[in-house]
């Protein structure tokens, strides 16, 4: 029917953002966390609450604009969210572990290097596909179990060095290597004035990996292990149950997001006065934010409607597919403005990562 094909142009066209966003929110995210030094580095939890607030308003104007007068607006929100107060309550748990998993991904990519944190990230294929089953009733075949597996596999593969080739590129500039191979880490000297920027030289041959050993030498691997192992097993369940809530009514989808926003934001608030309160509080909501914080901001509230509308418009699996294929999107991106060379391991998971999201497709198109 038409309505059929409209909303599959829907889906596809926010699979398609998402995988942007995808590509580009990791590498920012990191960089925004690592390029700094501890006593110049904005507050994590300041931006969490930010983009949670950023995404209500965002759902407020479309509702807006969707219902043409401030009547039938004002109406709506009564309606819809203050005379709802279960439906609020019903929210509860998939905001509030959204809130940890915001959180915990800041700790995570603080902690371990973008390669080993996508890796490890791709776990969340796996355990929403399991949440899809026992939640939603879903089942897959043993060839799409056997799909999903080789995927993460696949993309694990690739990551490990299109991801490596990234952090080499982004910390370029922090990086001097001499004739002789000695190599010069500028660690916090992002400002030509700053008296306390620091260098250190290292006796290596080898490229890039001390260097970048160097630069994650105050990191603890096993917080942000357990961080984005948390996270994986709370994207998937978070991701079913909301998709569960959003397909068991007629409630727009921008409506419950607004009423996900609102326990939402009450967790992100708590979360930032328990752990940084005093610290807000001494120097500032904003210390340390410059305009690369801006875009994270914006550029994770712009991915949490993104992840609403994937759901609503495909599912939960299909949005695991879209985001491993924003890492190969990644790989092509420098391959051409970064003098990338993929390997025969790259393009044979690309190959094989286009016709499973093709057959997915299809499959939609079925249901
Ligand atoms: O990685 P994952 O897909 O679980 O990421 C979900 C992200 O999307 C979280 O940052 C969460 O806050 C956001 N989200 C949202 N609104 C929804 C669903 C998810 O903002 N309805």
């Amino acid at each position: 029917t038409d309505s059929r094909s409209a909303s599959l142009t829907t889906a596809q066209l926010s699979l398609l953002v998402l995988v942007i966003q995808n590509s580009t929110l990791v590498l920012m995210m990191r960089c925004s966390r690592v390029r700094k030094s501890p006593d110049q580095m904005y507050i994590a939890s300041t931006a969490v609450f930010l983009a949670e607030i950023l995404k209500i308003i965002a759902c407020l104007i479309v509702l807006l604009i969707q219902k043409r007068t401030l009547k039938r607006f004002i109406n709506v929100i009564q309606k819809d969210i203050f005379e709802q107060p279960t439906e609020i309550i019903k929210m509860i748990i998939p905001s509030a572990l959204y809130a940890l998993q915001n959180n915990l991904l800041y700790v995570a990519l603080s902690n371990l290097e973008a390669a080993t944190f996508q890796v490890t990230y791709q776990l969340k294929i796996l355990s929403t596909a399991i949440f899809s089953v026992l939640m939603l009733g879903r089942s897959l075949s043993r060839g799409k179990w056997f799909a999903l597996v080789l995927l993460m596999v696949g993309v694990t593969l690739v990551q490990l060095q299109t991801v490596n080739h990234h952090i080499t590129a982004s910390s370029a500039s922090d990086i001097d290597i001499d004739k002789n191979n000695n190599q010069t880490i500028n660690l916090k000297n992002h400002n030509d004035e700053d008296p306390t920027s620091s260098t250190i030289t290292v006796t290596s041959k080898s490229s890039t990996a001390t260097a970048t050993h160097i630069l994650m030498a105050a990191q603890n691997p096993l917080i942000g292990l357990i961080a984005v192992i948390t996270s994986c097993i709370s994207s998937g369940f978070a991701g079913c149950y909301f998709e569960k809530v959003l397909k068991s009514s007629d409630t727009s989808m921008w409506v419950r997001n607004i009423q996900l926003g609102f326990s939402g934001s009450t967790f992100s608030v708590l979360a930032m006065i328990l752990y940084d309160g005093k610290e807000i509080f001494n120097d500032g909501f904003f210390q340390g934010y410059n305009s690369l914080t801006f875009a994270v901001v914006g550029n994770q509230a712009l991915g949490g409607l993104l992840v609403a509308m994937v759901v609503k418009y495909a599912d939960n699996i299909l949005k695991g597919f879209a985001t491993s294929v924003s890492i190969i999107v990644s790989g092509i991106i420098s391959f051409y403005f970064l003098n990338f060379q993929p390997s025969s391991q790259f393009t044979i998971v690309s190959i094989s990562a286009d016709r499973d999201t093709r057959l997915i497709l299809a499959d939609i198109e079925a249901t």
